[in-house]
């Protein structure tokens, strides 16, 4: 894939941009952000680290929704970020209404392109883009798994002292305190998570896990969470542009998959050039299908409030 937009120049799209600018995985950059000269300033900024990095990826910003042109996959991250006590759900209409204009403009500018939503609360504007579209639901998507599961691993690797790099966790469900850590499911090379464990360590991981952006936001204070945001954005962009064909939690339109239908919400899946090639269906015990579908009901919640 050569060139990728990403709407929103505030700190996640920014960062995204510049990690993905390092990594050369696209040709050409564009960030777009209505805010006069946001877009510019950030794109100046990262190309004059450029010779440092020895990177010659093209980043560019605009104001001109133009710039789509040619995009074979948009970032959406725009919109209003929740304030320190705020939940994800309580910047829904005011997102909602940024994601109508955005949808419309990317219709116009990058029919073609695959959409990956991030702007919260994802799972429910994920659906409301896939149903302002129209498109086939493996091209609409959001991140929110890969971001929740790299959070666990974090906490993983910190309960248990051993390297990160051998960590990989799975979380499933929405972008919310409803989110399902799943440690049945997260290994250490290979060995389950929880040899390594105990009760008390897993419920501690598991709570984090669910409030890990409230964390960060309750310490910064005056910034949600950003550079782990950015990362799991790269993650899944690089996986679509290089078709890895990665296994990767995903915020996915259901079609039957987990017994669900007209729901979006965060479950592994085959991720490559096409979007979301295929929904993995992970074989759930009593406990875990149970907190799945209180996921759902939450994020039915708030569909409800579309
Ligand atoms: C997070 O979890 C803001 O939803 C974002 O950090």
């Amino acid at each position: 894939m050569k060139k990728i937009s990403i709407i929103g120049a505030g700190r996640v799209g920014e960062t995204a941009a510049h990690t993905l600018a390092q990594q050369q995985t696209f040709r050409e950059i564009a960030l777009l952000d209505i805010r006069e000269g946001a877009a510019a300033g950030a794109a100046l900024d990262i190309m004059q680290s450029a010779s440092y990095f020895g990177f010659d990826t093209r980043v560019t910003g605009s104001t001109d929704p133009a710039s789509l042109q040619d995009s074979d996959l948009v970032v959406v991250t725009a919109g209003s970020p929740r304030k320190p006590g705020m939940t994800r759900s309580d910047v829904l209409q005011i997102n909602r209404a940024v994601i109508d204009e955005i949808c419309d403009n990317v219709l116009e500018y990058a029919p073609d392109a695959l959409l990956l939503m991030v702007t919260n609360p994802v799972d429910v504007l994920t659906w409301h883009a896939w149903k302002r579209t129209g498109w086939d639901r493996r091209r609409v998507f959001g991140q929110a798994g890969v971001l929740d599961a790299s959070r666990m691993a974090c906490f993983i690797a910190e309960e248990t002292g051993l390297s990160i790099k051998d960590i990989h966790a799975m979380v499933i469900g929405g972008h919310g305190d409803y989110m399902v850590p799943l440690t049945r499911f997260s290994t250490v090379n290979g060995v389950p998570a929880s040899t390594f464990l105990d009760d008390e360590s897993i419920a501690r991981i598991n709570k984090r896990t669910r409030h890990g952006g409230s964390e960060v936001l309750a310490l910064r204070q005056l910034s949600s969470a950003y550079n782990a945001p950015a990362a799991a954005i790269a993650t899944m962009a690089d996986a679509i542009s290089h078709n890895r064909r990665r296994v990767l939690p995903c915020v996915c339109n259901l079609d039957g998959e987990y017994g669900e239908s007209d729901i979006t919400a965060g479950v592994p899946a085959i991720i490559g050039h096409s979007g979301i090639e295929q929904v993995v269906e992970l074989p759930l015990d009593e406990a875990e299908l149970a907190g799945f579908q209180a996921s759902i009901d939450a994020i039915r919640a708030d569909l409800e409030n579309l």
